[in-house]
């Protein structure tokens, strides 16, 4: 079954990049101007659900209506997946029945267990190694606000997890730079994060030191959906990991501040620093809707010209 996926971010290359940067601009302006835009008249999104979400279900639901096609939502607990009906047989059965399929689950190699079974192609809604989509809406973001990526900086605060994996494999795609700082014991693990190599990335034990410079500095959650069970642990490894407004100072007087959400105020990041002029994670959250829309009329459609 030879369909283009995007399970991670290095399923695409550059160019590939290149285009849904672009028209995700064309399709955002169209979406501003009321201007209907529907490529996907018939089509239905599957979207399967194993973990909690707000940005992710309401971006394609909302995205699919958009192109003009339908969105079923699924999750573990009201369907046969939860009952153990192997992922395989669910990947047959629901790919039948539809031209376009979003999972969000723990391991990748469900996903990837699922893609391979699939007649239709499948999109990476979040693992707990990546979350492409994210980072797709992140650079849009990031070049809509500050030009090109290529040869920036960009600093990742706290825990080495799906999300910054899927920025350190964007580095070296995009030709960027991360630098990286973890509490001691959270480093990032270069095979865990699908890397080629380490020529991207570098790495501090000193926050502060990894924010001078930066471009944009970046952070998400101590504890991720599925580990909570390490939430007091991490709390404490964590507490200096706090994106705060000394971090920023040393950045550069231009730098962006994301987070891909939901953000937890006095522990990853300061009230004043997410809520500040530097902070751009509304346009983020919303650029999700636009940047999904490009990728799955690029998944079903390939290139358009308008
Ligand atoms: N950023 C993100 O994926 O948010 P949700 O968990 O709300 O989907
Ligand atoms: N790293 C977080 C991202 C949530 C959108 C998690 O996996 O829970």
């Amino acid at each position: 079954m030879n369909h283009k996926h995007f399970l991670q971010f290095r399923d695409f290359g550059a160019d590939e990049f290149e285009y849904l940067f672009a028209r995700t601009r064309v399709i955002k302006d169209r979406f501003k101007r009321y201007e209907k835009h529907h490529p996907l008249v018939d089509r239905t999104l599957v979207m399967i659900f194993e973990k909690a979400s707000t940005r992710t279900r309401l971006s394609f639901e909302a995205g699919m209506q958009q192109l003009g096609g339908a969105a079923i939502y699924l999750n573990t607990r009201d369907s046969q997946l939860g009952r153990g009906e192997p992922v395989e047989d669910a990947a047959q059965v629901i790919s039948r029945m539809c031209d376009i399929v979003m999972i969000r689950t723990f391991e990748q190699e469900i996903i990837e267990r699922f893609a391979a079974h699939s007649r239709v192609p499948v999109i990476n809604g979040l693992t707990n190694e990546y979350h492409p989509c994210q980072i797709l809406a992140d650079i849009f973001t990031f070049i809509e606000h500050r030009g090109p990526i290529a040869g920036r900086t960009v600093t990742w605060i706290g825990d080495s997890n799906n999300v910054c994996n899927t920025w350190l494999q964007a580095a070296e795609l995009l030709d960027f730079n991360v630098h990286v700082s973890t509490p001691p014991g959270y480093e990032v693990e270069p095979e865990r994060a699908g890397l080629f190599g380490t020529d991207h990335f570098e790495e501090f034990s000193d926050p502060i030191e990894a924010c001078r410079g930066a471009d944009l500095v970046t952070t998400d959650v101590w504890t991720s959906m599925g580990f909570e069970a390490e939430n007091d642990e991490r709390r404490k490894a964590f507490a200096d990991w706090c994106v705060d407004a000394d971090m920023m100072r040393v950045a550069r007087p231009d730098a962006l501040f994301m987070h891909c959400l939901p953000a937890h105020r006095g522990e990853e990041v300061t009230a004043e620093v997410i809520d500040g002029p530097q902070s751009v994670v509304w346009d983020e959250a919303e650029n999700r809707l636009h940047a999904q829309k490009a990728l799955m009329e690029y998944l079903l459609l390939g290139r358009l010209e308008r």
